[in-house]
């Protein structure tokens, strides 16, 4: 895929979007940095845009063989992919299976607790607002999506869930919670774009109950690289190479 001159799309905290010579077709090259609290914490550590692209390829692909509809065509690079361009709608949707993370605040459970039911919950994408949850009439209100649109987000949420908790759980791995990002491709279909790893999710070793995933850099727990190593090493299904 030929990449065009100077054609970045959009850069943002974790990824940067690149034009091709295809309108249809986007790069989504991952990088180093690590943000949390609306990067108000910034770091880094050489290796996790690589790593981060490989675990989202590879769930990618089992998503799309299990009739999920992605936006992920090929690896162009360890931390490059090439994705469909898509025009995102402006939520992001959070799955969880235990509390952790804000839902202990909102709820007042202890963290680690399992839900009887997987909980979806809205939040609107404005950095400037500190991306506030919202419901569905906020939704109606701001005119973001349809209920019909919602209802299909809320299935391919769910539907993803459903593939993935099994998935990690064969590797040793608990799925607390995740965020997803949908969006229209060039033929009008809604797919899951974005990214899933542990920038985005929230995994614990099921064995020792460790957080793996960016809880480590949230929470200053430390050997954060070491986290997404293991991530990586489950779910590529081979240590990473140095
Ligand atoms: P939360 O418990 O902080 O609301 O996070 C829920 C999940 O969403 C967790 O897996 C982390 C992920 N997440 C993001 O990917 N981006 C964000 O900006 C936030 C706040 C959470």
């Amino acid at each position: 895929m030929l990449q065009q001159p100077d054609a970045t799309l959009y850069e943002g905290k974790a990824k940067i979007l690149y034009a091709t010579t295809d309108p249809k077709v986007v790069i989504q090259e991952f990088k180093d940095d690590l943000t949390a609290f609306n990067a108000q914490k910034k770091g880094t550590f050489f290796g996790k845009g690589a790593i981060n692209c490989q675990i989202s390829a590879t769930l990618f692909r089992l998503l799309a063989e299990k009739g999920v509809p992605v936006h992920f065509r090929s690896l162009d690079s360890p931390r490059r992919m090439v994705i469909d361009r898509l025009e995102m709608v402006p939520l992001e949707v959070v799955v969880r299976n235990r509390v952790a993370g804000s839902l202990t605040k909102r709820l007042g459970i202890p963290e680690g607790e399992e839900l009887s039911f997987p909980v979806i919950e809205w939040y609107y994408k404005r950095d400037d607002l500190g991306d506030p949850m919202v419901n569905r009439d906020h939704i109606r209100i701001l005119k973001l999506a349809s209920d019909a649109v919602l209802d299909e987000i809320r299935t391919l949420a769910l539907r993803t869930n459903e593939i993935l908790l099994p998935f990690y759980r064969e590797r040793g791995l608990i799925l607390v919670d995740m965020k997803l990002e949908f969006g229209w491709n060039s033929s009008g279909s809604l797919v899951l774009g974005d990214e899933i790893d542990g920038d985005t999710s929230r995994l614990w070793d099921a064995g020792t109950g460790e957080k793996l995933d960016k809880d480590r850099f949230r929470m200053d727990l430390g050997s954060v690289k070491e986290g997404y190593e293991k991530i990586y090493e489950r779910v590529v299904g081979h240590a990473v190479e140095s």
